[in-house]
């Protein structure tokens, strides 16, 4: 079991650049100073996402690698959920957001979160055109589980996750991300109608033909995740973890750790509230999904600005961007949690990737740990009607 959870490359990766020329790096390269670049392991300059990007030119950096399961990636990965639209309801300019997916990988990404339903369809579409050239050299992801119709894209009300639907959704993932396979699979949200031992025997299937190679789960009941690891291995629980959000440090870590599974953090940076863009003033426009959740309220906001200091403070004492400080906390607590922080905007996307740069000194952990919890973070994480879709069981077989 533990073998599973080893990171042996991430000890001996510590090539820690000097902060002072790490610094003066990331202002050369038009970056804001504190946007920490991760270190190269190519020639200074090979790699290039100017123009198209034809494959042989893409060459990564070393980011480091993590272990999800049986599955390597690097320590950070990039969710691609905004690149279709933001929060703030804006339409990111399209080859844009390939240029940064490009950019990511030339930075050492090779871990691409994606999923049917965001778009529908359309996040799919980028993703799949951002990484063809170097299709072979990165792990990507999608979701199924919510029910879309698999020819229009039209929103049905809750899930199905029926082995057939599965079987379908995957069909059209592929071909909107241009591939023969899916590197890990996961089911969104688990199906109340669908036993999970159901769903795990069509991921069987997909994956016996080749087209799946890993499978996992999102905001699953606990019982759930037993049942479906014991028929088919996980690799990956992909549920909401932040310095904000810290339930899942209860209950679904620890079973990861019990069973070997690898976890990913959706939201790592509380939807922006941990980058320190936010302040107690911040209002959010109707449309945007923070307008509707607790946690964002006015008076919830004024509160948990608290968290926000601390993590500010933090990011002065290691000279790091609070955003980093976020990313890196999270990479502290397991070895086996990849983070997949979204972005729409470049220099953000090289300023994360400088977390993976941030170290803390396990005196530092604890004291940041201990700081973090003494935190009351106030207001739902999620709107009622939308939680309630998380930690639900799937049925028993009748
Ligand atoms: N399984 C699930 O149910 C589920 C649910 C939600 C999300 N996800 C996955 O998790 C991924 C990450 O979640 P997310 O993108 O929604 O939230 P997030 O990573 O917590 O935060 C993204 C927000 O932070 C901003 N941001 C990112 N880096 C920044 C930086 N360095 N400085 C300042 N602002 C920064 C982004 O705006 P800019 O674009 O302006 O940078 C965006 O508004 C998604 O892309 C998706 O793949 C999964």
């Amino acid at each position: 079991m533990d073998n599973l959870h080893n990171n042996p490359t991430e000890k001996g990766e510590s090539t820690q650049l000097n902060r002072r020329k790490f610094l003066l790096a990331g202002a050369g390269a038009g970056v804001a100073a504190a946007s920490l670049l991760p270190h190269v392991s190519v020639q200074e300059g090979q790699a290039s996402t100017e123009g198209t990007g034809v494959a042989n030119t893409h060459q990564t950096t070393d980011l480091g690698k993590r272990r999800l399961g049986a599955l390597g990636v690097s320590s950070i990965g990039i969710g691609v959920q905004n690149m279709h639209r933001k929060y703030d309801t804006t339409v990111p300019y399209r080859p844009e957001m390939v240029s940064i997916l490009r950019e990511a990988f030339d930075r050492g990404i090779t871990f691409f979160d994606s999923a049917e339903a965001y778009g529908p369809f359309e996040n799919e579409r980028i993703l799949g055109e951002a990484i063809k050239p170097f299709r072979d050299k990165v792990r990507i992801t999608s979701k199924f589980g919510w029910n879309i119709d698999p020819d229009t894209g039209e929103r049905g009300p809750g899930l199905n996750s029926r082995p057939e639907r599965i079987k379908r959704a995957v069909e059209g993932s592929l071909k909107r991300l241009q591939t023969d396979h899916i590197d890990l699979l996961y089911q969104h949200r688990v199906d109340p109608q669908v036993p999970i031992e159901d769903v795990a025997g069509a991921v069987k299937d997909l994956m016996a033909e080749g087209k799946v190679l890993h499978w996992g789960l999102s905001e699953p009941g606990m019982q759930t995740i037993r049942r479906a690891h014991a028929v088919l291995p996980l690799t990956a629980i992909q549920n909401e973890y932040s310095m904000a959000t810290r339930d899942p440090e209860k209950d679904v870590i620890p079973l990861c750790e019990e069973l070997g599974i690898g976890f990913v953090p959706w939201w790592p940076l509380d939807c922006q509230l941990l980058t320190g863009w936010h302040d107690a003033n911040t209002r959010f426009a109707t449309g945007d999904f923070r307008a509707i959740t607790p946690r964002f309220s006015p008076e919830n906001l004024a509160h948990n600005i608290k968290l926000v200091d601390l993590i500010k403070n933090w990011a002065a004492r290691k000279q790091a961007a609070p955003a980093q400080i976020a990313l890196a906390w999270l990479m502290a607590q397991k070895p086996w949690i990849v983070p997949i922080p979204g972005t729409t905007v470049m220099a953000h996307m090289q300023e994360n990737i400088g977390s993976t740069e941030v170290r803390f000194t396990s005196a530092e952990i604890t004291e940041l740990n201990a700081a973090v919890r003494a935190i009351d973070v106030r207001g739902q994480r999620l709107p009622d009607r939308v939680l309630a879709y998380s930690g639900v069981e799937a049925p028993l077989r009748r």
